[in-house]
This record gives C-alpha cells, sequence and structure tokens, in this order.
C-alpha cells in the first residue's frame, strides 16, 4: 500500500513537472466492500452510510459487491477483491463461521480486512471489527419484558420468537441473550423459527404461528423491524390485536425510522436499537491504519433501548443500570436514520 502511494506519489511529481494534470482518481484508497446483501431497512442504511463515507470526493474508490445472503457468493466476492490487489477489505460476514481459509488468503495478499456489524468466530485475522453487541441486545430485551410484565400484571409469558437468519452472530447473539433471561424467570417459549430477516420471512412465519399456536401467545419477540412488519400484517390477517392495549406484547430489534414510527404509534411495544451507521469508525480505523498506527481490535456502536409506554425507565445489565428511553416525537425527530 505505501509502496504504492510513493509510486503514485513520482508519477504525479513527474506529471507536474511537464504540466500534465493530475487526475485525482489516481490516489484514491480502494476499498472492496462484501456487504450482506438488501434483506431489511437496516443493511439499507448500513450500504448507504458505506456509500457516503467511502465516496470518491472523500477519497475512495468503493468496490461495493451485495451477496444477496449467500455465503458462497460472499466467499468470492472476497477473492475478487484478493484478485484486484484492493487496499481494504471490508466484510459483513452474513454467517459466523467458515472464514479462516479466506482471511488467511487476505493476509497472505497483505490485503488488511476490517469487519462490521456481524462477528467472524472462527478467525482473528481481521485487523478490527466495528459492530453491535448482540447477546446484550437480546438480554435488553428480556430485561425490559421482565419488568414490563411486572408493571403491567402478566403473570405469565407465552413468547414466540421469529429469528434471524440463522447461524448470523445477529441471531445467535439475540437469541442467546433472550434465551437467558428466559430461562432463568421460567418464560415459555412456545417457538422460535428463522425469519431470514425479511418482511415476507416475518410474515410466512407468523401465519404459521398464528394457526398452530392460536390463542396461547401474547409476546412476539421479531429479531429485526422487517420481520416484525411483516408479523404485523399475519396478525392482522388472524384478528390478533399488539400494541400497548392489544393481545400481544410486540418487540423489535434494530430502530430505523419505519419501526420508531410504528413504536411512536404503539404498534410495537419495545425496539431494541442496532445502530447501521458503523462506516464512520470504519474510516477511523482506516486512516489510523494508513498513519502507521494500530486501531483497536474491538469498536462498539453505541445504541439505546425504547419503549412506547414510559413503563419502565432502566434496566439492569450486568450490574449496570441502562436508560429505556420513551419514544416521543421530539426523540423520534432526533434521531440520524
Ligand atoms: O446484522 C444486523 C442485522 O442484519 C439487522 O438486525 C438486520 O436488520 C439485518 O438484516
Amino acid at each position: 500500500m505505501k509502496k504504492k502511494l510513493a509510486l503514485i506519489a513520482v508519477a504525479a511529481a513527474a506529471l507536474c513537472a511537464t504540466s500534465m494534470p493530475v487526475f485525482a482518481g489516481d490516489d484514491l484508497i480502494t476499498i472492496g466492500f462484501a456487504q450482506v446483501g438488501h434483506e431489511s431497512d437496516w443493511r439499507t442504511a448500513s450500504t448507504q452510510s458505506a456509500q457516503a463515507v467511502f465516496s470518491a470526493e472523500n477519497g475512495y474508490d468503493l468496490q461495493f459487491v451485495d451477496c444477496d445472503n449467500d455465503s458462497a457468493a460472499q466467499l468470492e466476492a472476497v477473492r475478487g477483491f484478493i484478485e484486484q490487489d484492493v487496499d481494504y477489505i471490508i466484510i459483513d460476514p452474513i454467517v459466523a463461521t467458515g472464514w479462516d481459509t479466506v482471511l488467511t488468503e487476505c493476509e497472505d495478499a497483505g490485503i488488511p480486512v476490517i469487519v462490521i456489524d456481524r462477528t467472524i468466530d472462527d478467525s482473528d485475522k481481521y485487523v478490527s471489527w466495528v459492530g453491535s453487541n448482540f447477546l446484550t441486545e437480546g438480554i435488553a430485551c428480556g430485561e425490559w419484558l421482565k419488568a414490563y410484565a411486572e408493571a403491567k400484571g402478566i403473570e405469565e409469558i407465552n413468547a414466540l420468537v421469529i429469528e434471524g437468519t440463522n447461524g448470523s452472530s445477529a441471531q445467535i447473539g439475540r437469541t442467546d441473550g433472550f434465551n437467558q433471561v428466559a430461562e432463568e424467570n421460567g418464560w415459555n417459549i412456545l417457538d422460535s423459527q428463522d425469519g431470514d430477516f425479511t418482511q415476507n420471512g416475518g410474515q410466512e412465519v407468523m401465519e404459521s404461528y398464528c394457526k398452530s399456536y392460536e390463542g396461547q401467545f401474547n409476546v412476539v419477540i421479531c429479531q429485526n423491524d422487517n420481520e416484525a412488519f411483516g408479523a404485523m400484517d399475519a396478525m392482522k390477517a388472524a384478528g390478533v390485536s399488539y400494541g400497548p392495549n392489544g393481545d400481544v406484547v410486540l418487540v423489535s430489534f434494530d430502530g430505523n425510522r419505519p419501526a420508531m414510527e410504528s413504536l411512536l404509534a404503539g404498534d410495537l411495544t419495545a425496539v431494541f436499537e442496532c445502530n447501521p451507521l458503523a462506516a464512520p469508525d470504519v474510516e477511523k480505523v482506516i486512516q489510523q491504519l494508513e498513519a502507521g498506527e494500530t486501531p483497536e481490535k474491538e469498536i462498539y456502536m453505541v445504541e439505546g433501548w425504547f419503549a412506547n409506554e414510559d413503563v419502565v425507565s432502566s434496566i439492569t445489565i450486568d450490574g449496570e443500570e441502562q436508560p429505556v428511553t420513551q419514544m416521543t416525537q421530539e426523540v423520534l425527530d432526533a434521531r440520524a436514520y
């Protein structure tokens, strides 16, 4: 990388000496980004954040590949970036395992890898990871539900869970975190199925739940906003009401604008945020590498917990008291996405 920049500088100086134009694109930093796909509002926000930060105006040439939730296509995309000899590779891993071989290939090619959002659990051959603590998100959901049920006098929890893409660290962390609190409190998890983080997936799973568990459930946990929208459609069609005065407490993860609007309207009861705007932190990592510095291995996004009603003001996770913010128009207006 440094050698490449030095050669470019020499070439640019030579061009200036002969008063020929220097093309701005010559010294752009090339980044290959193997994105999960386009399955959700969260994903759209993540892609837009990367495209805004890694623009040509900011000095980057972003090679973006939408892997359409296909792990084989994602490995192929990374190998394509190695062939192109990009300066950096960003990976948002669809699933958490199966990465060591291709990361070794990146290492052998001398291309630094930055992992964002979801984690890679079977290799540490990357410079930094920037993302969310999915286990904490799942625990937060459970702790909020516990406090909410107590405050509302809900004596029994009969929950249905619509999971995200199975094998992704987002699904694993949220499931483990929620199940941990559920077990501690003896809740009944009637079923927990994969909705693939999509609206269609959420709707299909919820349609089948409404038939199989008619009249038996009072909580639906959707592991992302889009699944929750699908679940709403299915519940409406089945005559199941949700929201503060409904039959069902409906909860989601992510907190993109459409979901926060639903929360304000009272369709969703609580939302556990997953912040998609990692790109500015990734850029800091790249700038540190450019400066010869060593970035931190793990960088956590800042996120919060939100509810429709002012019933639970805080929850405690690992001994730390964390606020639960009531969604209002003012809170919504102040949000960045
Ligand atoms: O990895 C983050 C998850 O992936 C988000 O919760 C979901 O919306 C997305 O598809």
